[in-house]
């Protein structure tokens, strides 16, 4: 195994060996090919350039004790990508071979996989994108799909120390009958500007409100969010976040854990009854949030008074990790050992 500062890893882009890569032509998916080059060439006039026709995936490999590689819901993601594919009009990538091109790549990157207990995951990035040429507005006859591995730390700097969130009420990341459930690009380009203005303020990232009515809690940039109270785990419903696999997870073990769960519509104003709140997804896991400003209503809502994460945020973080990582059971036949 190679040297690395396993344990100082930002959540960012380190060069590995190989990439997997594959290309839709005259109406089929070709073969899976490996590639030890960082970079595509790309026609001028591809639809993923000009027109956005771009989606993308996250998952994460971990190391387990007991030396063996752990994937995390994969087919969900799969699955989630062929949903975003199909929103905006892309072919999709076949279930079987996003699972064979995942283990490849994880085979062939086997020494980047942080090892066990070093708080570092193998970050696993998967992206589809209009390829072929087309200058006017209309789906592309030719896809790219390809799969990158990186070798990540926490995406909150603070790992599971309370982060704090800035409530923007200036930008949309998406409207209710967009593509905000989907996992495309152009979401993300939307959401930068109040990404940038909430670290300017010194804060982690936002929280966007729904975008018709500014009433209600969508997401916290690229994570789902909850609050707790009253033994009960609350979560936004909502028809422009992403469904996060994560939170998806937590709600199911939740409710293993004894706490009822409410998937619903949160107003801004609820955020003053919860006990405890956080932001949870492949990247982020769980960020428990320390203080949320409302700068309009010049109103804070502050949790973990005490600078740390509540106890019902680390049960469940203790138990969505020791799943992930092997060291518990899975009773949820979530995780597949990548042999
Ligand atoms: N919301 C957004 C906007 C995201 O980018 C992500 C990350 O994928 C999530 C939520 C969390 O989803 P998941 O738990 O499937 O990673
Ligand atoms: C993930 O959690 O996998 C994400 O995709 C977040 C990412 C946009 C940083």
């Amino acid at each position: 195994m190679e040297k690395f500062d396993w344990g100082c890893l930002p959540f960012g882009y380190m060069k590995t060996d190989y990439n997997i890569r594959c290309v839709y032509r005259n109406g089929k998916w070709g073969k899976l090919e490996v590639s030890d080059s960082e970079y595509i060439d790309i026609h001028i006039a591809a639809t993923g350039l000009h027109y956005g026709q771009e989606a993308f995936e996250g998952l994460k490999a971990y190391m387990g004790n007991d030396g063996k590689i752990r994937l995390f819901r994969w087919e969900e993601n799969a699955k989630r990508l062929i949903a975003s594919a199909d929103g905006i009009k892309m072919a999709a990538f076949p279930v079987n071979m996003f699972r064979e091109a995942l283990f490849k790549v994880i085979h062939l990157n086997k020494k980047f996989v942080p090892p066990y207990g070093s708080g570092a995951t193998l970050y696993i990035r998967p992206l589809l994108f209009g390829s072929g040429a087309e200058v006017g507005v209309k789906p592309a006859s030719e896809y790219t799909f390809l799969v990158f591995v990186t070798p990540v730390g926490p995406y909150f700097k603070d790992g599971i120390k309370p982060v704090n969130m800035l409530i923007c009420r200036d930008v949309d990341r998406a409207a209710p009958l967009g593509t905000g459930i989907y996992k495309v690009g152009g979401n993300y380009a939307a959401s930068m500007r109040a990404i940038i203005a909430a670290r300017d303020g010194g804060y982690s990232n936002t929280i966007f409100l729904d975008a018709k009515e500014k009433k209600y809690i969508d997401e916290c940039g690229p994570a789902n969010f909850f609050g707790i109270r009253d033994n009960i785990y609350i979560t936004p419903k909502s028809e422009s976040i992403l469904n996060s696999i994560t939170n998806m997870s937590l709600i199911e073990i939740a409710g293993s854990l004894g706490m009822k769960t409410e998937r619903r519509q949160v107003p801004v104003e609820e955020l003053s009854s919860f006990v405890e709140a956080g932001a949870c997804g492949t990247a982020a896991v769980i960020s428990p949030i320390g203080k949320i400003f409302d700068p309009e209503k010049n109103k804070i809502y502050e949790y973990c008074k005490d600078g740390k994460p509540g106890s019902e945020t680390m049960k469940l973080y203790n138990k969505l990790t020791s799943i992930q990582n092997g060291d518990e059971p899975d009773p949820f036949g979530w995780v597949t050992i990548v042999e």
